[in-house]
């Protein structure tokens, strides 16, 4: 879907902070998200999703579902697809079925032979997404309060603990469990952000359940403190539930021709128009 003012205000009004750039930019249109969130300059492919309270700087995201309270730093790049690399050949030109590689122009050697080139194979895809294979999408997926540094790369299908932290600069191709730092190419745990029962109870508790405003006055910077005080809040408190809503249902109306009568081309004249037939 085409970013425009129309569909930036839409996003604004219903509580996500965007900055792509107006009619050059796109959403996936299987993008949906929990406001209120910040995705900023996120490039956001196949079906991605985003929970409240969230944010992401940059970078690209596909076929990823981000939860609660996660902060994902500048140019970071998660879940790409993969390409076949059991297949004679990785090239999209052999695996994209119906759609052209580069749009260009026909002053070429075999213009014309590429202009109606389609791949074929029993085993393509009925229906192109983007230009990967749907079979090779597997969902990535990011926790919980997680934060990741600039530049990582999360290899696709990885699941990353809810409370964990990626160090910049980091790839990351394996499962990363709850509350784990990880950092290095590969990612290799560094060291935990917590103790055992600490973290046994922080995720108990899911304390990413409720509202921020629903968790002020916790002592955050003292753990065991905040364990005690979040149990408090688990069992008074309501879950803040603004539930999930899909980019679909923002999308704008297409545009009416609003333009004055006066400033509009008259019509050619019956003598200019014949004069065009001829
Ligand atoms: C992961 C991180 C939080 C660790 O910070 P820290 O707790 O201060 O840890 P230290 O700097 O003491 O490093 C601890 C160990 O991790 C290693 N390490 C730190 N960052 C690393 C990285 N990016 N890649 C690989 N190893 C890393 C250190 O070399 C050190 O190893 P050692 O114990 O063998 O000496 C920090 O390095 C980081 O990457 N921060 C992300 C910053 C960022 O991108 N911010 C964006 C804002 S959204």
């Amino acid at each position: 879907m085409l970013v425009t003012g129309a569909l930036k205000k839409n996003l604004f009004d219903a509580g996500v902070e965007c900055h792509l750039t107006e009619n050059a930019s796109h959403i996936s249109d299987g993008f949906s998200f929990e406001p209120p969130c910040g995705i900023k300059l996120m490039e956001l492919h196949h079906e991605c999703s985003i929970g409240s309270f969230s944010y992401g700087v940059s970078g690209f995201y596909s076929h990823t579902d981000i939860g609660r309270y996660c902060s994902l730093g500048e140019s970071i790049q998660c879940g790409r697809g993969a390409h076949p690399s059991a297949w004679m050949s990785t090239s999209p030109f052999f695996y994209c079925g119906t759609d052209r590689m580069f749009y260009v122009g026909d002053g070429f050697t075999g213009a014309s032979d590429f202009a109606t080139y389609q791949s074929s194979h029993p085993e393509h895809p009925a229906d192109r997404n983007g230009r990967t294979i749907p079979n090779f999408l597997k969902k990535t997926i990011i926790g919980n309060d997680v934060w990741i540094g600039h530049g990582a790369f999360i290899g696709q299908g990885v699941t990353i603990g809810d409370g964990a932290v990626v160090a910049g600069y980091s790839v990351v191709t394996k499962d990363v469990p709850p509350y784990a730092i990880v950092g290095g190419n590969p990612a290799q745990i560094i060291r935990y952000r917590f103790n055992p029962e600490q973290i046994g109870r922080l995720l108990d508790l899911r304390w990413w359940r409720f509202a921020a405003w629903d968790l002020k006055g916790i002592d955050y910077p003292r753990i065991d403190r905040a364990i005690e005080q979040l149990t408090d809040v688990v069992r008074d408190a309501s879950p803040y539930t603004p539930g999930f809503m899909s980019i679909r249902d923002l999308e704008p109306p297409p545009p009416v021709d609003v333009e004055p009568a006066k400033h509009r081309k008259a019509p050619p004249s019956l003598a200019k128009r014949l004069f065009r037939i001829w």
